[in-house]
């Protein structure tokens, strides 16, 4: 029997057991002998991995050699671990994509996906892989801004008088940093859309019924306002207890939304109405201090310059402008939402504005 000492010196020299090495797998991948062998045990291993769809397949294997080479990483050498990774970065098959530069990991897909390349009309590379050119728009601007509604019910009175008490800390807290509280209130703003889309899904499928639209136009405001959020996130960087206040307020304001919602959609609409409401004077607020000149109004992020079709040399104030716009109609949403179920309707009755920019 061989002693433990002597097992320890053996697999100093011969290494740790390798189920699925990379070097393994190329010779499986090159060696035809090998290939057949493998071919015969798994039926998945690739003979020519000049093929893409078998490179794919050699690339697979690299998930198990990876993943049981990082299970023992103290079993291996720095040097040995960063050759590894080396060879994972530059193999060509099967990369699923990355925006990033070369000296990136790549990663790599045994399922064929990959994402394909998209240009712009003028034919530069599109860099964003968040949405694509087609799901890109021009903003209409001219939406009347003071549409307001008037709260009569009860009810509308309390979603009114919610949303106007959350004004003040919000107030107090910010103060006139108008790009932070931008910031800060789209990470709220994007919750409600996702809450009602989710809750409508669930629906739909509960109920075998259609959802008139409003599942997707709900999910689309969401949407919407997340890339505002990673619009502003380029003009305005949160503090780290800002992030902190984010994750307690998205805690909160979720798991409230979400009960009043299954308890009363259209209380629910009235309340993101009414939000809506306060972000277009949030936002008209900032044009203010913009135009002021308190709050320097840099060329626009580039992300917001694909994302709402704007000329290349436009700014923050432009940004600013689509953004509000872009809220101006997701009050006319919710509210419309909020009267459909005043009226005793539901919303799968009315077709949702699906493309409401
Ligand atoms: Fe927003
Ligand atoms: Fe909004």
């Amino acid at each position: 029997m061989m002693s433990r000492g002597a097992t320890r010196v053996i697999r100093s020299v011969v290494g740790p057991p390798r189920c699925f090495s990379t070097a393994a797998v190329r010779t499986i991948g090159t060696d035809s002998a090998t290939a057949k062998i493998s071919n015969g045990t798994a039926g998945f291993f690739p003979l020519n991995p000049g093929k893409a769809s078998e490179r794919a397949a050699v690339t697979w294997i690299r998930f198990p050699v990876m993943g049981a080479r990082n299970a023992s990483t103290v079993a291996l050498d720095a040097k040995e671990q960063k050759e590894e990774e080396k060879v994972g970065t530059g193999s060509a098959g099967g990369v699923a994509g990355g925006t990033g530069g070369n000296d990136e990991k790549a990663i790599v897909s045994y399922w064929g996906i990959s994402p394909g390349k998209v240009t712009k009309e003028d034919g530069t590379e599109w860099r964003w892989s968040c949405f694509r050119p087609w799901e890109t728009y021009k903003a209409n601007v001219e939406i009347d801004l003071k549409k307001h509604h008037v709260p009569v019910t009860f009810l509308d009175k309390v979603a009114f008088w919610t949303v106007k008490s959350l004004r003040y800390p919000t107030d107090l807290f910010f103060q006139r940093r108008y790009g932070c509280r931008a910031m800060m209130l789209e990470t709220v703003a994007a919750v409600p859309g996702m809450v009602g889309g989710m809750l409508l899904h669930c629906k739909s499928i509960r109920r075998f019924e259609h959802s008139g639209g409003w599942i997707k136009a709900l999910l689309e405001e969401a949407e919407n306002e997340r890339m505002h959020l990673m619009t502003f996130m380029e003009v305005a960087k949160p503090r780290w207890y800002e992030r902190a206040l984010v994750f307690a307020v998205q805690g909160v304001f979720f798991n409230a939304y979400f009960l009043g919602y299954l308890v009363s959609p259209k209380f629910a609409h009235r309340v993101t109405g009414y939000l809506e409401e306060e972000a277009i004077h949030s936002y008209t607020e900032f044009l203010k201090e913009l135009d002021a000149g308190r709050i320097e109004n840099v060329p626009a992020p580039a992300i917001a310059v694909d994302y709402w079709q704007l000329p290349p040399e436009a700014t923050l104030r432009d940004v600013v402008v689509i953004v509000r716009a872009d809220e101006a109609h997701h009050r006319d949403v919710n509210h419309f939402a909020s009267d459909i179920h005043y009226q005793g309707h539901e919303l799968k009755e009315a077709p949702a504005p699906l493309g409401y920019h």
